[in-house]
C-alpha cells in the first residue's frame, strides 16, 4: 500500500511537470497557439525596474488585472557590463523573472533589442560598444553586427537552455529584435536597410520557433510581424496581407524627468485607445508600462531621466494596484475576453452610425459582437444599432459581446478608486521625530584633483569619452597664475568666469568655493554659464565639476551625444579687452570622485567623523537606521537636501535631486476626451520633479541598517524622512446608467447569467488582507458630484445612504451594493441617479 502512495505521488508528480511544446505562428487575424487564434492583452514589466520579492506578486496582479502575456525588454549593459563578462544575479535575474511568469500561466513577450531605448542609460547598450575600432552602432557595420549577434545568441541560448520558448513548453510566445529603428533609420542612409535585413534574418536564424516582431518598423521583412507603438494604434495595418494587428506599446502614461511634471494618462482615453484598438481588427496589445517601476543607481536613460519610472501604469512604482486604472481595465479585458471567439472568428464589418460614430461587427453563424465608438472629442450621443438606442458618451466605446448588451463603455468606470498618501513612516526609536535619524557621519570630498590616476591634457575634453561612464563625474582643473597687472584685480578682483557645456550639469569652483551651478534640461542639456568670480594675484585655482545625469537612450546617432565641457572657459575683461581663454591650456582630469574610489557607499572605511554639517556642498553623510515597522512600501522624503546619489546597505536607491523643481505653468485641467500627448495632463507643476525615492523593504534589516547620501550642492540631511505608502480613502462612483458588473456576463453565454434583471454594483474592497472597512466618510445616493476625496451631495439623495453603507461595508474586508432605488428608496423619480461613496480602511 505504501508503495502505491509512493508511487501514485511520484505519478502525480511526473504528470504536473510534463510540459509540452506549444507552436506558435500567425496569420492575418492573430497569433495562433496550438492552432487557435488568440486575442491577447500584454503588459510591460522590466524586471530590474523591481525587486526579485517584488516579482511574483507584480506578475500576479497583472493576472489577476486580466493580462495573458508579460513583455519584458532584455537589458544588456546590465548583464555584460565587462565585455565578456556576464551578470545575471539578483535583479537581473531574466531566467528567474520568466519562470516567475511562467510559474503564474502567462505568456512571455521578451523584447530582446538589444537596443531598447526604454528611458534606459545609453539605450541599453553597454558603454564599451563605443570603443571598439571601427564600430558604427545601429547600421550595417561588421563590428557592431558581431557584437549585437552574439548578445543576443546568448540570450537566446540562455533561454532555450531552460526550455523557457514556447516551442519548448515553455511561456516565450513572441520576441522582438531591435526597437523603432524605423523612427531614425532615414539618418543611416542605405546601410539602414541593409542592416534591418541583416537584423531580421539573423533573429530568425536563432530558431525560437516562435515569431519575431520589429516595432515601428514599416518595411519589416517576413517573416518578422511589423508592430505599433504609440498612444493609439487602431487603423494600423501591418506591411503584409498574412501579419496580424499588433500594437507593442501603448503608453500607460510617461516619463517623467528631473525638472519637469508629472506626466498621468487618464483611464478613460487609455481604455478608449484599446477598445478602439479590437474594434478595428487588433488582436495583440501592450501596456507600456503595466509596472514601470524604480531606476535604481545609474541606470536611467536621458539626459535627466528621474528616478522613478512610475509612468502612471495601472500597477504603481510600489507595485500597488492604481486605482481605479487597473481596476477599470481589468473590467475592459473581461469585457474583450467576453468576445473573443466572435473576434477570432472573421473579420470586422464597420459601418457608419453617423459622424464620428461608427461601430465594428464580428458576426459568424454562431457568435456575434459590436463595439461601438463615439470619436466626437465634445458631444455625447444616442445610437440606433441593431434595432435598439444606446447612449455613447463623447470619446468612449461600448462593446456589445452578444451584439445586444453593453457589457463595458470605455467612459463609464465601475471600479472604484483609492486615494494613497506617503506619511511619516514609525521608526521605532524614533517616536517623536520625522527625521530619519539625529546620530550622521560626514566625509568631505575634496575639491578638485586628489587621485593619484588624475591626467593631464592641453584642452578641453567631451565628457563620455573620457570617463567611459564609469562614473557620473569628471574634474576639469587649472590653475591659472594672475599677474597684479590685469585690469580686472584693479578692479575689486572681479572678473567673470565664462563656461560653455555640452552638459548636463556643472559645479564651479574657484579656489575651493563653490562659486555658482548650471543645469540643463531634457529637451537641451547644453549650457553656457557666467558666474562672477573674484581671483586674487598669483596662483588661482579654478575646478569644473561636469556630470552626467543619465545618457542618452533615443534618436538617431545617439550614442555619439557627447557631454562635458567642450569650452571655451574664458575669464573675462583682460586689459587689452579682450577674454583669457583657458580653453586650450594643459587642464588635469579626474575620472569620479575621491569617495567613489574609496567605496563610502557602502559606509565602510575609517574616515567618517561625526556630525552633519549643514549646507556643504561635496559631502558624504551616513546615518545607521531601523527599518521602518510594517510592510507599506517605503520611501524617503529627501526634503531638505540638494541632488546627489543615496545608497542603501551598499545598494543605489538612485540620483535624489529634489532641488530640480517643474515649471509652474502646464498643469490645467485635463480631459480625457480628445487625443492625449505626453505633456497634455500634467501635475505636480512648481513642485519638485520628484522628493519620494522607493527603498525596497527586501534591501532592509529589522535595524542596522546603513544609508549614505552623497550631496553635491549642500543640504541639511537631517532633514530627510522616512515615509510608507498607506490608503487613505477607497472610493466609488457608479449611476444606475453604468453597464453590470463583469460578474454578471459570461463567456459561454455572452448574454446575462442571471434571468433577472440585475442592477450596477458598487463594490468597495480594502487592499490589504488584514484589513476592514473601519469608516464610511460619504456616501449619497441621488445627484452626488466631485471626486474620490472631495465627494459632495446634489440636489437629490436618498437620506439613507449612510446608514446602509456602514451597516453593509463596516467590519468586511469588501461590500458589494446595488446601485437602486430598490436598495436606497428613490429620491428623485425619472432622475438617473449614481451612489457615490468615500470609506476608509483599518
Ligand atoms: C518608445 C520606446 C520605449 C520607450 C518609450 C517611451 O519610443 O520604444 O522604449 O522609450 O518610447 O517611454
Amino acid at each position: 500500500m505504501k508503495f502505491l502512495i509512493v508511487w501514485l505521488l511520484v505519478a502525480v508528480t511526473v504528470t504536473v511537470t510534463v510540459v509540452t511544446a506549444v507552436n506558435v505562428t500567425y496569420d492575418h487575424r492573430a497569433l495562433v497557439i496550438d492552432g487557435k487564434r488568440r486575442v491577447l492583452v500584454s503588459g510591460s514589466i522590466h524586471y530590474p525596474r523591481s525587486t526579485p520579492d517584488m516579482w511574483a506578486g507584480l506578475i500576479q496582479k497583472s493576472k489577476d488585472g486580466g493580462l495573458d502575456v508579460i513583455e519584458t525588454y532584455v537589458f544588456w549593459n546590465l548583464h555584460e557590463p565587462v565585455r565578456g563578462q556576464y551578470d545575471f544575479e539578483g535583479r537581473k535575474d531574466l531566467v528567474h523573472f520568466v519562470k516567475l511568469v511562467a510559474d503564474a500561466g502567462l505568456y512571455v513577450h521578451l523584447r530582446i533589442g538589444p537596443y531598447v531605448c526604454a528611458e534606459w542609460n545609453y539605450g541599453g547598450f553597454p558603454l564599451w560598444l563605443h570603443f571598439i575600432p571601427g564600430i558604427e552602432l545601429r547600421t550595417d557595420n561588421e563590428p557592431f553586427k558581431a557584437e549585437m549577434k552574439r548578445f543576443t545568441a546568448k540570450i537566446v541560448s540562455m533561454m532555450k537552455d531552460e526550455k523557457l520558448y514556447a516551442s519548448q513548453g515553455g511561456p516565450i510566445i513572441l520576441s522582438q529584435i531591435e526597437n523603432e529603428y524605423g523612427n531614425i533609420d532615414s539618418s543611416y542612409g542605405p546601410a539602414a536597410k541593409s542592416y534591418i535585413k541583416w537584423a531580421a534574418s539573423m533573429a530568425t536564424s536563432l530558431d525560437t520557433g516562435v515569431p519575431w516582431v520589429m516595432c515601428q518598423q514599416r518595411d519589416a521583412p517576413d517573416p518578422l510581424i511589423d508592430t505599433c507603438n504609440g498612444f493609439y494604434c487602431d487603423g494600423y495595418k501591418p506591411n503584409a496581407e498574412n501579419k496580424p494587428t499588433m500594437w507593442t506599446e501603448n503608453w500607460t502614461g510617461w516619463f517623467l524627468s528631473f525638472g519637469g511634471a508629472v506626466p498621468y494618462r487618464p483611464v478613460e482615453d487609455i481604455a478608449f485607445a484599446v477598445a478602439r484598438f479590437y474594434q478595428r481588427g487588433g488582436t495583440f496589445q501592450n501596456y507600456y508600462m503595466y509596472h514601470g517601476g524604480t531606476n535604481f543607481g545609474r541606470t536611467t536613460g536621458g539626459p535627466f531621466i528621474a528616478t522613478s519610472y512610475d509612468y502612471d501604469a495601472p500597477l504603481d512604482e510600489y507595485g500597488a494596484p492604481r486605482q481605479p486604472k487597473w481596476g477599470h481595465l481589468k473590467d475592459l479585458h473581461n469585457a474583450i475576453k467576453l468576445c473573443e471567439d466572435a473576434l477570432v472568428a472573421t473579420d470586422p464589418t464597420t459601418i457608419s452610425l453617423g459622424q464620428n460614430l461608427e461601430a465594428s461587427v464580428y458576426k459568424t453563424s454562431s457568435t456575434c459582437a459590436a463595439f461601438l465608438a463615439n470619436v466626437d472629442t465634445k458631444n455625447d450621443k444616442n445610437v440606433n444599432f441593431n434595432g435598439n438606442s444606446y447612449h455613447l458618451p463623447a470619446w468612449s466605446v461600448s462593446i456589445l459581446s452578444d451584439c445586444k448588451n453593453v457589457v463595458f463603455n470605455t467612459a463609464k468606470i465601475n471600479s472604484m478608486a483609492t486615494i494613497k498618501r506617503f506619511v511619516a513612516a514609525s521608526v521605532d526609536d524614533l517616536s517623536d521625530s520625522k527625521a530619519i535619524s539625529s546620530e550622521w557621519s560626514y566625509v568631505s570630498e575634496p575639491v578638485g584633483i586628489s587621485s593619484n590616476d588624475a591626467f593631464n591634457r592641453p584642452g578641453l575634453v567631451e565628457q563620455i569619452n573620457t570617463t567611459a561612464d564609469q562614473s557620473d563625474y569628471l574634474w576639469y582643473s587649472i590653475s591659472t597664475n594672475i599677474k597684479g597687472n590685469e585690469p580686472f584685480l584693479h578692479d575689486g578682483f572681479q572678473t567673470t568666469l565664462h563656461v560653455k557645456s555640452l552638459g548636463h550639469v556643472l559645479h564651479l569652483f574657484v579656489n575651493g568655493q563653490l562659486e555658482g551651478s548650471a543645469i540643463g534640461n531634457a529637451g537641451n542639456p547644453a549650457f553656457t554659464k557666467d558666474v562672477s568670480v573674484v581671483l586674487k594675484p598669483g596662483k588661482n585655482t579654478v575646478d569644473l565639476l561636469s556630470l552626467t545625469v543619465g545618457l542618452q537612450n533615443y534618436g538617431a546617432f545617439f550614442d555619439k551625444k557627447g557631454a562635458g565641457i567642450t569650452g571655451p572657459v574664458e575669464l573675462d575683461g583682460l586689459k587689452n579687452g579682450s577674454n583669457f581663454d583657458l580653453s586650450s591650456q594643459q587642464w588635469t582630469y579626474q575620472i569620479g570622485l575621491k569617495g567613489e574610489s574609496q567605496g563610502l557607499n557602502t559606509g565602510g572605511s575609517s574616515l567618517w567623523v561625526s556630525g552633519s554639517p549643514k549646507s556643504q556642498p561635496l559631502t558624504w553623510y551616513k546615518t545607521g537606521f531601523d527599518a521602518p515597522t510594517g510592510d507599506s512600501p517605503i520611501a524617503i522624503d529627501f526634503t531638505g537636501m540638494g541632488k546627489g546619489e543615496a545608497w542603501v546597505n551598499g545598494q543605489s536607491i538612485g540620483r535624489y535631486w529634489p532641488t530640480y523643481i517643474a515649471p509652474t505653468g502646464g498643469c490645467s485641467a485635463c480631459s480625457y476626451k480628445g487625443p492625449y500627448s505626453s505633456n497634455k495632463c500634467l501635475k505636480n507643476c512648481g513642485k519638485p520633479s520628484q522628493k519620494l525615492y522607493h527603498v525596497p523593504r527586501s534591501w532592509l534589516k529589522p535595524s542596522g541598517n546603513v544609508l549614505v547620501l552623497f550631496e553635491e550642492i549642500g543640504g541639511d540631511p537631517t532633514q530627510i524622512s522616512f515615509t510608507t505608502q498607506e490608503l487613505e480613502s477607497l472610493c466609488a462612483q457608479v449611476s444606475e446608467s453604468h453597464p453590470l458588473p463583469m460578474e454578471a456576463w459570461s463567456r459561454d453565454n455572452p448574454t446575462r447569467k442571471s434571468k433577472s434583471t440585475p442592477k450596477p454594483r458598487v463594490l468597495l474592497e480594502c487592499p490589504h488582507p488584514n484589513q476592514v472597512i473601519s469608516s464610511i466618510k460619504f456616501a449619497s445616493f441621488g445627484t452626488p458630484q466631485g471626486k474620490c476625496g472631495s465627494f459632495s451631495h446634489g440636489y437629490c439623495r436618498s437620506p439613507n445612504a449612510l446608514s446602509i453603507l456602514q451597516k453593509v461595508c463596516i467590519g468586511s474586508r469588501r461590500c458589494n451594493i446595488e446601485v437602486s432605488s430598490a436598495a436606497f428608496g428613490d429620491p428623485c423619480i425619472g432622475v438617473v441617479k449614481s451612489l457615490a461613496v468615500e470609506a476608509s480602511c483599518a
